[in-house]
């Protein structure tokens, strides 16, 4: 049998079928198992901060297994409280929620939104913010939504114009939930100065802002987490991908009193925070730190924005650091996926005329130059 034999006869219908078998990965590259070998630009969609097999992680997770690997929370442990702290140092936040996915981190903040009391919610429009059902409730995409409505009632998604966020506020409106940067939609930015805006509004109506930063979190931005570079402070962030580097964590850091909203029971899961998963996001963190791959990210987002200005079909490049959406002049996305594919790049195409990249963090000028040589490739073959 083939993969793609077993794939389609045994896996779920829910995703199509995937384009190659990947077997081994090394730094920024893979292979799949005809022995092809690609540069992967997609950083399994944000998560790869210290791109395939970085010995750091690996040292920390096979020492972490062999020591303690899960616990419950009826116990705490080393590396979960690490962890607390690390976090909080970084975010600014004065409590942490540990969970297992961004999905869950976002239900995490449903939660906190849920225990003020007031019944309303609003998304922005295009947002994506997870698929199980209360996260799939926020995601403002309703092709995603339609079939497996009633989701959870009150839910508003707003334009992201920063007047229809004043329109729908009132005081009976618990939380705003925002991507600084709308990932799945293409990596599209925010009107400038919304965040500052939605922080002012929220706090004036009493409301929470949460900030959803699974996807521009952990260094990518350039910034460690995409608000700090407004200087508000939002009542939560959610945080997955990128914090454990490809092993499955998800976190919600709060601050202020929106940290005291959770009391005892309200809340769990066995998996969220167990001394495995917390151990390597220690270790990614602490990698991320001890490298400068934030300063990286920054300095690399403006290397390969400079050479993609020109090229075949650009017509826009948005996003910050190391989290690039390239607009297209001609709706050809999963053809530019494809010829990519072809020349050993790996990207992806979020819609017809987005490519996102979200490399690792590691990246250095040769991987930078290498990508910029594929990618015209791929542009030139589609313009
Ligand atoms: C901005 C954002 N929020 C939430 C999610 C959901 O995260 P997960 O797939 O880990 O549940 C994603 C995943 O792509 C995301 O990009």
């Amino acid at each position: 049998m083939t993969w793609q034999e077993q794939y389609s006869e045994n896996i779920m219908k829910s995703a199509s079928l995937p384009s190659a078998e990947l077997v081994r990965g090394e730094g920024a590259y893979v292979w799949d198992s005809e022995g092809t070998k690609y540069l992967d630009f997609l950083g399994g969609i944000a998560v790869l901060s210290l791109g395939h097999a970085h010995p750091v992680l690996v040292k920390a997770v096979s020492e972490q297994i062999a020591t303690l690997g899960h616990v419950s929370n009826y116990f705490a442990t080393p590396p979960q409280l690490e962890l607390a702290e690390r976090l909080l140092r970084l975010t600014g936040g004065d409590r942490v929620y540990f969970c297992n996915s961004g999905a869950e981190a976002i239900e995490a903040g449903i939660k906190l939104a849920r225990r003020t009391g007031r019944p309303r919610i609003l998304s922005l429009q295009n947002s994506f913010h997870g698929r199980t059902m209360g996260s799939l409730s926020l995601t403002g995409k309703p092709a995603l939504r339609e079939a497996f409505e009633p989701l959870l009632p009150n839910i508003e998604h707003i334009d992201s114009a920063i007047e229809a966020l004043e329109k729908a506020m009132g005081p009976d409106v618990a939380a705003l939930f925002v991507e600084p940067i709308k990932g799945e939609a293409g990596v599209v930015d925010l009107p400038e100065g919304y965040l500052e805006a939605a922080r002012e509004i929220t706090a004036r109506h009493g409301a929470l802002l949460i900030l959803d930063e699974i996807q521009t979190g952990a260094g990518r931005t350039g910034a460690w987490f995409a608000f700090q570079k407004t200087g508000i402070v939002p009542d939560a962030i959610a945080l997955a991908k990128g914090i454990g580097g490809g092993v499955p964590i998800g976190a919600l850091v709060a601050y202020g009193a929106a940290a005291e909203l959770l009391v005892a029971g309200q809340h769990g899961s066995t998996y969220g925070g167990n001394p495995l998963v917390t151990a390597a996001a220690n270790a990614v963190l602490g990698e991320i730190e001890r490298a400068g791959l934030v300063e990286n990210a920054e300095r690399q987002g403006i290397a390969i924005r400079k050479a993609l200005v020109g090229l075949p079909l650009v017509e826009d490049i948005r996003g910050q650091g190391l989290l690039i959406g390239v607009g297209l002049s001609k709706p050809v996305g999963a053809a530019v996926v494809a010829s990519a594919a072809a020349e050993g790049l790996i990207v992806n195409a979020p819609n017809d005329t987005s490519i996102r990249l979200a490399p690792a963090l590691i990246i250095g000028d040769a991987e930078v130059s290498e990508f910029i040589e594929k990618f015209t490739k791929a542009l030139e073959a589609n313009a």
